[in-house]
């Protein structure tokens, strides 16, 4: 298993290069399933969730190659509908293929996901929606048996809760549905909005794009001719090096980025005291003098993102002050506080809601990933600790950040991997 040894730098300096967004790759390499054609896709993130969505077409009969971030994916060729366990336990983002196999074949099996590290994560919306479209599902052994032998049909569904991948899936089952549906209550992640604008520009009527109100008109059980597209940029890792120049008050330009995508963490950033210039694809953040505290409430977007709760809790403990910061998406992503109090981190918790004292010094230990993004919290609190930080369990972060030490080290942090 590999680790990162990492220690403090004065400051960090230098260009990093943003990769195309894993959580955009997901639902769109799943809608390539809908496809009667070859699809080309560009920038695709090099990430372990990616390769795992690619093996899981293959292993049903889809024909595909991946190689510096593009891929080429044939699914005329899929003729199993059965997603295994072996591959769901591994990735949780697997349940996207469900909405597009159901629509196709009329039958799927799909493993059930069961528990995460950040909480139950339950996918009973997913499962409703199919069956307001008319598909029956029944739960048995440890998989969802979705059936629908004369296609889905369009209806009216109302999430009763935003869900990002549950939208997507609808999306995708909608486009092969019969008639129109419309999603009321639909995620509005920068995600969601470019599996729409594909399905657009290959021939689906959507309406509503980037709303919470969707309609798609169905094509009636015929497969689409998908044009090529490229994935948009990773707000989430943006988000992620902008709170590594501010937690070591750098200067650090990033590139092939969408800043439109990150109001509220450049606004957040902005209240704790970084400055930034921004072009249509690129953002610089100016060393700060000073790091101010902040209050901070996870939200569905336009809202401050869940998946940059970690790192920025991780940059609240070297805040001059009194930091909150409230979880509301899910019960259980909090893993990383015990691991920033042993670096020596002053945080309470109490419940969803975690205040962190600052300014402490913190110190180089080991410390354990829990999860993707408190992986990068760990990476951030060790850019910043005396001494040296081992992380391990660093398969976590890998699934999602694409050469992360690779591209810290280009900007001059002191950090490499290592076999344990
Ligand atoms: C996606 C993202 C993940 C991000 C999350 C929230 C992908 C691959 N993953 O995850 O990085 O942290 O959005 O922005 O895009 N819920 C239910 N029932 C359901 C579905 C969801 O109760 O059927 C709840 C969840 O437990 C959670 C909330 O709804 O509390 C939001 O979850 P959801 O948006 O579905 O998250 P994911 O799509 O799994």
């Amino acid at each position: 298993m590999d680790y990162l040894k990492a220690q403090s730098v004065k400051s960090l300096q230098g260009t990093i290069d943003i990769s195309g967004a894993k959580n955009a790759s997901l639902p769109l390499i799943a809608m390539t399933i809908l496809a009667n054609n070859v699809v080309n896709i560009t920038n695709l993130p090099q990430v372990a969730d990616i390769k795992t969505l690619l093996k899981l077409l293959t292993n049903l009969g889809a024909t595909v190659s991946f190689d510096n971030g593009a891929a080429i994916v044939n699914t005329t060729t899929l003729h199993e509908t059965k997603a295994t366990y072996d591959i769901v336990k591994t990735m949780r983002a697997s349940i996207l293929v469900l909405g597009p196999i159901l629509a196709r074949f009329g039958h799927c099996e799909v493993s059930l996901p069961g528990g995460c590290a950040i909480g139950q994560r339950p996918i009973d919306l997913h499962l409703k929606a199919l069956e307001q479209m008319g598909a029956h599902i029944e739960i048995k052994a440890g998989y969802i048996e979705a059936t629908a032998p004369e296609g889905l049909k369009g209806c009216n569904i109302i999430f009763d809760k935003i869900t990002v991948t549950g939208t997507a899936n609808i999306i995708m089952a909608a486009a092969l549905a019969h008639g129109k549906t419309v999603i009321t209550n639909a995620a509005r992640e920068p995600e969601v909005v470019q599996l729409c604008e594909v399905l657009l520009n290959s021939g689906i009527p959507i309406e509503g794009i980037g709303t919470a109100i969707l309609t798609i008109k169905g094509s009636g059980g015929k497969l689409i001719n998908i044009k090529e597209f490229s994935i948009i940029p990773d707000r989430i890792e943006a988000g992620t090096y902008l709170c590594a120049g501010a937690i070591t008050k750098s200067e650090i330009t990033l590139t092939n980025v969408e800043p439109k995508h990150l109001g509220a963490v450049l606004a957040k950033l902005e209240e704790m005291g970084s400055r930034f210039t921004t072009t249509d694809t690129t953002i610089t953040i100016h060393p700060s003098q000073d790091i101010k505290p902040v209050k901070i409430v996870t939200q569905e977007y336009p809202a401050f993102p869940t998946d940059m709760q970690a790192q920025f809790l991780a940059l609240a403990t070297q805040a001059n002050g009194v930091s909150i910061i409230e979880e509301r998406l899910f019960e259980n992503r909090f893993m990383h506080v015990s691991e920033l109090q042993r670096m020596g981190a002053d945080i309470t918790l109490n419940g969803h809601t975690a205040t962190v004292n600052g300014k402490t010094d913190l110190s180089g230990t080991d410390v354990m990933a829990t999860d993707l993004r408190a992986s990068s919290a760990l990476v951030l609190a060790a850019l910043v600790s005396s001494g040296e930080t081992n992380i391990h369990r660093i398969y976590h972060l890998d699934r999602g950040y694409d050469s992360l030490e690779k591209k810290l080290k280009g900007v001059g942090a002191k950090i490499e991997r290592l076999k344990e």
